[in-house]
């Protein structure tokens, strides 16, 4: 496992309560316990720069804010991650776990926004050396169980409308349909039954 995960680019993405921050955290854990050094970010966020931009994306007063500068701001914290930390990590053959990535920003903005999956993805191609990673894992799930999964106050994101979210999975679909490398594991079951899933995926997986 150590030899086949070294210097590998590894993201879990979803919509949002599809529960990839736990499923991260165990991933990490379980990562450690096979002693295959690693590094994991979150997606926006995790440089100085990056946590700015994501509270200014974030913040629910920010209700005017357009598609497109959407689009930017995430692709300008996620250039700064790149850069500041995981082009370096990659380089020290680490194994980077990221929660999230482009594929959100497909999803959400490109699909669910209207701004265009291809579009996002021309301008990743512009922005940054390795747009995709060696393998995204998305985790799949209903709005309904998402939406129970959530507490707390809703963040400008999470507050938009369901027809959105529904959108947001839709397109996490078309990315598994269009995209290489690319893998689904359903997300609606306990937390201990998707990590067996995420597991079982990553051991089997043959990088290509
Ligand atoms: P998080 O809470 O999972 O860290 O993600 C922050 C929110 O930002 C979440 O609602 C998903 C959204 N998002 C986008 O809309 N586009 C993106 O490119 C990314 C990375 C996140």
């Amino acid at each position: 496992m150590k030899n086949k995960l070294r210097g590998k680019f590894i993201v879990l993405d979803g919509p949002d309560g599809c529960g990839k921050t736990t499923q991260t955290k165990l991933l990490i854990q379980w990562l450690g316990e096979q002693a295959v050094p690693t590094e994991t970010f979150r997606d926006p966020g995790d440089t100085d720069i990056g946590e700015k931009i994501r509270q200014i994306l974030l913040n629910p007063e920010h209700i005017t804010m357009s598609t497109s500068a959407e689009v930017l701001l995430y692709m300008a914290a996620r250039a700064q991650l790149w850069e500041e930390k995981i082009a370096p990590a990659l380089t020290q053959k680490k194994c980077v776990i990221l929660d999230r990535w482009l594929s959100s920003t497909c999803a959400y903005q490109g699909y669910a926004g209207g701004f265009g999956i291809e579009q996002v993805i021309k301008l990743a191609a512009d922005s940054f050396k390795m747009p995709w990673p060696d393998l995204t894992i998305i985790l799949d799930v209903d709005l309904e169980t998402s939406a129970n999964r959530l507490s707390g106050r809703p963040d400008r994101m999470e507050a938009k409308p369901r027809q959105y979210h529904q959108k947001v999975r839709e397109g996490f679909l078309e990315l598994v349909r269009q995209q290489k490398n690319f893998l689904i594991v359903d997300a609606a079951g306990d937390i201990e039954t998707v990590q067996k899933k995420i597991l079982r995926l990553i051991s089997e997986v043959s990088f290509t």
